[in-house]
């Protein structure tokens, strides 16, 4: 039985004192949750967030990871420096990533490799954008994105890792894909992971991103293969996002 995880993305947002604020009402509201949580928040207010989250349940994670161990890349984070703030996930290959920064599915690969030898779990986002899904070719280019991932992979990871189907025409513009369109996306990622790791693909927790909200997060997870969410702009707000954890238990 998989476990539901909601995994907040704060993105390039907050204050130490906005999130002083959201954080110690998430502390309030989220403590007795059946599902899993964990937010994900700019590098440099992880020390904050880990402090405020120690105790409550609630895991930290962050929103990008160098694919290399240590060294001169100036302006990167290492995934040991993540691990030693206490991050548990790290988001990789977020589309905003890949459009402003140039990455692309190899790079993704290399990142949820970094993280994975230190013992970070990936949350590896996968998504077509609005004119490959006009064109018919959602289920090609989503294959494609995930196929090229595992690649960089050992089959036996398989299992270690969260995967985030984000639909780029949904994010952050209000519009969310139908459970049944985000069911049928989700069902052809398992079969592709099911097709490197078949033991491991059923446990694999795959999550729905792309403007999900207290208004639709209960049917987006009563589909079977929808085992989470990653919110982003309602993360900002405490009340909204225990609504969605709410709506996962
Ligand atoms: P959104 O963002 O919930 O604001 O659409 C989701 C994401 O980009 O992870």
């Amino acid at each position: 039985m998989r476990r539901t995880l909601i995994a907040g993305n704060w993105k390039m947002n907050g204050s130490l004192e906005a999130n002083a604020i959201l954080l110690r009402g998430l502390q309030a509201g989220a403590g007795s949750a059946e599902a899993d949580v964990a937010v994900c928040v700019p590098a440099p207010y992880l020390a904050q967030a880990q402090v405020a989250l120690a105790g409550t349940g609630i895991a930290l994670g962050a929103q990008d990871v160098s694919a290399h161990a240590s060294g001169a890349f100036t302006g990167e984070v290492a995934a040991s420096m993540l691990q030693d703030f206490g991050c548990q996930f790290v988001i990789v290959g977020h589309s905003e990533r890949r459009t402003y920064h140039c990455e692309d599915d190899a790079l993704v690969g290399q990142k949820a490799r970094a993280a994975l030898a230190v013992g970070l779990t990936p949350i590896v986002c996968v998504g077509e954008t609005a004119g490959q899904r006009d064109a018919g070719r959602t289920g090609e280019i989503v294959s494609a994105q995930l196929d090229a991932i595992l690649d960089a992979l050992e089959s036996s990871d398989i299992g270690r890792i969260v995967v985030a189907y984000e639909p780029v025409w949904a994010i952050g513009t209000g519009k969310t894909a139908t459970p049944e369109m985000a069911q049928e996306v989700h069902g052809l990622i398992r079969q592709r992971l099911a097709s490197k790791n078949p033991a491991a693909a059923a446990g694999v927790q795959i999550l729905y991103g792309g403007s999900m909200k207290p208004d639709n997060a209960r049917e987006l997870l009563a589909m079977p293969d929808i085992d989470g969410g990653l919110v982003g702009g309602a993360a900002l707000k405490a009340v909204d996002f225990i609504a969605i954890i709410e709506a996962a238990g």
